[in-house]
C-alpha cells in the first residue's frame, strides 16, 4: 500500500511555530516515527508553501497511490484550486488538522476541500496523520 502525506504551507515550521497549538515536535522526525509505526505501508512525505506545487504533487500521486493524507494548512479554507485537484483524481485524500480547527477562528470552520475528501481528522496532534493512515488500512 503507497500513502503519500502532503502538508502545506507553515507546516514545514512544525516544532517552531506556535508550540502551544501546533506542539514541539518537527514533521522529519515525526515521519520517521510513522515509517516505524507502519512497517507494511509505502509512506511518502512532501512539503510545500506554494498552492501549484501541492496540486502538482496530488496530480502526479493521485492515479498511482492508495491514499493521500493531506494538511493543507491556511489552503484549506481558501483554495478552489486544491479543492479542484482533488475532486479531479482517483486516490482518495483524507483531510487532517493538527489543531481542532473548529475550536478556532471562524475563518478555520470552513473547508473548500472537505466535501471532496473522504474523511476528515482534526484536533489529535500529530496523531491525526497516524488516525487517517489506519482510516486506509
Ligand atoms: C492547520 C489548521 C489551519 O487552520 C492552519 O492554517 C494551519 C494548520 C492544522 O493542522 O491545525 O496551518 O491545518
Amino acid at each position: 500500500m503507497k500513502i503519500q502525506i502532503i502538508n502545506g504551507p507553515n507546516l514545514n515550521l512544525l516544532g517552531k511555530r506556535e508550540p502551544g497549538i501546533y506542539g514541539n515536535e518537527g514533521f522529519e522526525s515525526f515521519f520517521e516515527s510513522l515509517k516505524t509505526m507502519f512497517p507494511e505501508v509505502e509512506l511518502s512525505y512532501f512539503q510545500s508553501n506554494v498552492e501549484g506545487e501541492i496540486i502538482n504533487k496530488l496530480h502526479e500521486v493521485g492515479f498511482l497511490f492508495d491514499g493521500v493524507v493531506m494538511n493543507a494548512g491556511a489552503y484549506t479554507h481558501t483554495s478552489v484550486a486544491i479543492a479542484d485537484a482533488i475532486a479531479g483524481i482517483k486516490t482518495p485524500v483524507v483531510e487532517v488538522h493538527i489543531s481542532n480547527v473548529y475550536n478556532r477562528e471562524e475563518f478555520r470552520h470552513k473547508s473548500m476541500m472537505a466535501k471532496n475528501c473522504k474523511g476528515i481528522i482534526t484536533g489529535f496532534g500529530l496523531k491525526s496523520y497516524e488516525l487517517a493512515i489506519r482510516s486506509f488500512l
